[in-house]
């Protein structure tokens, strides 16, 4: 093993430009994978190459149970130094889980999300897109983007998805994202975990919910709990991931006129170019964690039974060993192979579904607002370095 990895460093977080992945990558990239220092002590792993992260998430001896998760992030609030690792799973959050108990519920859940169901969606996603942009042409310009179309749009399609009462979806995206917030006090943190967990509760106990959440209660082989976390992860991964892509994805659009008016023009691009979108700006900003259950080798290095490995999506999808010149946005590019949604048995249960929504989105704001233009210099733009998702905090158009 060479011995500068036996150095460990904190997990890159510092960005020289919005739309690229934090900077300490680009040093770290070399052997794609290298020593992790965790804020709360202990060390891991961080793994930068794209060959290396497919190999790590394929591998069933890499455990995704939160239990077994150390954090590469500084906690939000005052904690002592120790080991402050997550409790373990409860039933239906499958998405802290290893198989077997993880397949269950992805078989349950899955024909809701496969690309038939999601292509089902379509006319629906659009009628919603049209009604937001619509009331956002009726306001006039200037208009926040993000307010106005990035956020509310995929919300209502998760929502309607899932059949969520009207009542319940501010109080519970409001509370959701309160949780994805990095700098959140511990009373902000206990509260709004209190909060969507009783609004989640109430919603499964008392039959309200319509859509998908009904049909998995007429299974009857899911109890009240489990039903309620399946929600509660399907709500937490479904809204504020594609709304950050829409949002993020129309300022990279908009800093380039040539990239919009390509869009416009070449309609038959647009799906290559959404997944280039994906791929180029990796919202999954810290990446995919799994502990190792056993003793495994990742790119010539032993990884520990018990260590955490982090793997930085952001940073293999700019692996120039899979995309050639990948710091180059190219809507014209074969794109097809990033990670943006993870890779392996958890890969994003909702991918179709964003996907569709993205297709969707993109084109109907340009085609609506063929002026449309950032209403501020892109570098006052508020990044998003401080949520889970990166992207933007809010986007300033006129037209
Ligand atoms: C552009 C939008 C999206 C992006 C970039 C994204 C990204 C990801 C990534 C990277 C993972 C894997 C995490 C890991 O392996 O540790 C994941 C998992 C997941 N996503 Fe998404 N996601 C998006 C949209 C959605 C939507 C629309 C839904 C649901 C409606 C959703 C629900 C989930 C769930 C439940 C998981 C956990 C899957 C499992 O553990 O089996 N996501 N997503």
């Amino acid at each position: 093993m060479p011995g500068e990895l036996d150095e460990a460093v904190p997990l890159p977080r510092t960005r020289a430009c919005p739309f690229d992945p934090p900077t300490g990558y680009r040093e770290l990239a070399g052997g794609g994978i290298r020593r992790l220092s965790f804020p709360l002590g202990g060390e891991g792993w961080l793994v930068t190459s794209h060959a290396n992260a497919k190999a790590v998430l394929s591998d069933a001896r890499f455990s995704h149970r939160s239990e077994l998760l150390a954090s590469p992030l500084p906690p939000p609030f005052e904690l002592p130094p120790g080991d402050h690792r997550p409790p373990a799973a409860e039933p239906g959050a499958f998405n802290k889980m290893d198989p077997p108990r993880h397949t269950a519920y992805r078989r349950a859940i899955g024909h809701l999300f496969s690309p038939r169901a999601a292509a089902d969606l379509r006319p629906a996603i659009e009628a919603t897109a049209a009604d937001l942009l619509d009331a956002m042409a009726a306001q006039g310009p200037p208009a926040d983007l993000v307010r106005d179309f990035a956020r509310p749009l995929p919300a209502a399609v998760v929502f309607d998805l899932l059949g969520v009462p009207a009542d319940l979806r501010a109080p519970l995206q409001d509370n959701l994202d309160t949780i994805m917030r990095l700098t959140m006090t511990l009373d902000e943190l206990i509260g709004s975990v209190t909060v969507v967990g009783e609004l989640l509760d109430e919603l499964v106990a008392s039959g309200r919910a319509g859509g998908a959440l009904a049909r998995l209660a007429a299974r009857g082989d899911l109890d009240l709990q489990e039903q309620r976390n399946i929600a509660w992860a399907l709500l937490g991964g479904g809204t504020d991931t594609t709304s950050n892509m829409i949002a993020l994805g129309t300022v990279a659009l908009l800093v380039d006129p040539a990239r919009r008016d390509l869009l416009l023009a070449k309609p038959e691009l647009l799906d290559g170019a959404v997944e280039e979108l994906l791929r180029h700006l990796t919202i999954s900003q810290f990446g995919a964690s799994r502990c190792a259950t056993e003793d495994v080798e990742v790119g010539g290095v032993l990884v520990r039974a018990g260590e955490t490995v982090v793997v930085a999506l952001p940073a293999a999808n700019r692996d120039a060993a899979k995309f050639p010149e990948p710091d180059r946005l190219d809507l014209t590019r074969d794109a097809r192979g990033h990670l943006a949604f993870g890779h392996g048995v958890h890969k994003c249960v909702g991918q179709y579904l964003a996907r569709e929504t993205l297709r969707v989105a993109y084109p109907a704001l340009l085609g609506r607002f063929p002026g449309l233009r950032l209403a501020v210099p892109a570098h006052e733009l508020r990044m998003r370095d401080d949520m889970d998702h990166y992207g933007v905090h809010e986007v300033p158009v006129t037209w």
